[in-house]
């Protein structure tokens, strides 16, 4: 049986388990700049085998939630350069998800007030759809998300340059990669969805279009990095933030597959995003994928430890990914280990707000 709690290798980096801590937004930097407090956030979770860090924006364009640390400017790199050396003074692997979150944004959080930008004119209309901004009062609050505006055919190439300069930005920041944030109804989802996607040019209509955007950005991505330091994360069947339904979503995602598979890049991470209490991502589809994309695959969603033992045993995943446990179990993986009580985190201060909920879950040695 494999263990999950010795080292794995992939694309020339050696992980000390295969237990990856999944990228989680906090919110938690009014400047925007990752501080000594985040540092300490990581570096209390850096026995992950991998860590993906929080989404970070590539670009002013490309927020939609005040108080989240971006990757654009010098500042910024410097404020991740302390996050890194954390983790990597305690042997520990980090990649950076690179994020652009399309139409989930407010015109109070784009440049000049201007319109969020995205594939379509269409707006994030559900009740979960929210962008999180200042209010007028300066207290931070939800909004609905601004009317976006579909991005010119001349423009996008703007936007893949964002990416390959976040991508620029990572490496001297000290990252060990970079990963793709191409799930959970942003930008780039927002280009692979056909209904949601009514454009004419090459970026629209079939299949070979509609992931144009996402090949483009990671072949940019591996201009800059190489393959081995670029990883994807894809959401496969996700409905959040109003992603409505469309027929070839598998085929979507396993044309996708192939082409990742292509150019060897350092893993692909699916977010199994449950909907209405039901995995979307059954076993059968794993399946598929797995034949489509040989490369390392990783796999996050309600995971236990009992179901990754299973999946790995099956090869159908090689790495569980573990997201909310990571919150509120700084050594998630000891507590794995011991097959100790994990403890449940507060959703209420998820986002937002000082240590509390963030750097103040003791680890097993402290409690
Ligand atoms: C507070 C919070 C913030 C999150 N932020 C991100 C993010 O920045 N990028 C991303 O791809 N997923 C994000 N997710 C999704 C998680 O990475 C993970 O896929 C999800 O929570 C399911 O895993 P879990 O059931 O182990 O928590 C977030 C989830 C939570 C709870």
């Amino acid at each position: 049986m494999t263990d999950l709690f010795a080292p794995f290798r992939f694309a020339g980096h050696e992980l000390r388990n295969r237990f990856v801590m999944a990228p989680m937004t906090r919110a938690r930097r009014p400047d925007y700049v990752p501080d000594a407090e985040t540092a300490l956030y990581y570096r209390q979770r850096a026995s992950a085998g991998l860590i993906v860090s929080e989404g970070t924006p590539v670009s002013p364009e490309g927020q939609g939630y005040i108080h989240v640390p971006g990757i654009w400017s010098d500042e910024q790199v410097e404020g991740w350069r302390l996050v890194t050396d954390a983790i990597h003074e305690q042997g520990g692997a980090i990649f950076a998800q690179l994020w652009h979150v399309g139409r989930m944004s407010h015109r109070s959080l784009q440049p000049d007030g201007g319109a969020p930008v995205s594939s379509t004119t269409r707006p994030a209309r559900d009740p979960k759809s929210m962008a999180y901004v200042l209010g007028e009062d300066g207290v931070p609050g939800f909004a609905e998300p601004s009317v976006p505006r579909a991005l010119a055919t001349e423009e996008v190439s703007r936007v893949v340059a964002d990416f390959a300069k976040a991508g620029r930005n990572a490496q001297s920041a000290g990252f060990d990669g970079i990963e793709v944030h191409a799930a959970n109804g942003y930008l780039f989802e927002q280009f692979l969805n056909p209904v949601l996607n009514e454009r004419t040019d090459r970026y629209g209509g079939s299949i070979e279009n509609r992931v144009r955007l996402v090949l483009e950005t990671v072949d940019a991505l591996i201009g800059v990095l190489g393959k081995d330091r670029v990883g994807i994360r894809l959401a496969p069947f996700n409905r959040q933030f109003d992603m409505p339904v469309y027929d070839d979503g598998g085929e979507t995602y396993l044309h996708l597959a192939r082409e990742l598979d292509k150019r060897e890049i350092a893993y692909v991470h699916l977010n199994d995003n449950w909907a209405a209490g039901h995995s979307v991502i059954d076993e059968a589809f794993l399946r598929e994928f797995r034949k489509a994309y040989r490369g390392t695959l990783i796999l996050a969603g309600a995971m236990t430890l009992d179901r990754a033992r299973h999946l790995v045993e099956e090869s159908l995943i090689d790495l569980p990914a573990f997201g909310q446990p990571f919150i509120s179990n700084p050594d998630l993986v000891e507590r794995l280990r011991q097959g100790a009580a994990l403890a449940q985190p507060d959703r209420a201060t998820y986002y937002g707000g000082g240590s509390e909920g963030y750097t103040d879950y003791p680890s097993l040695e402290i409690a």
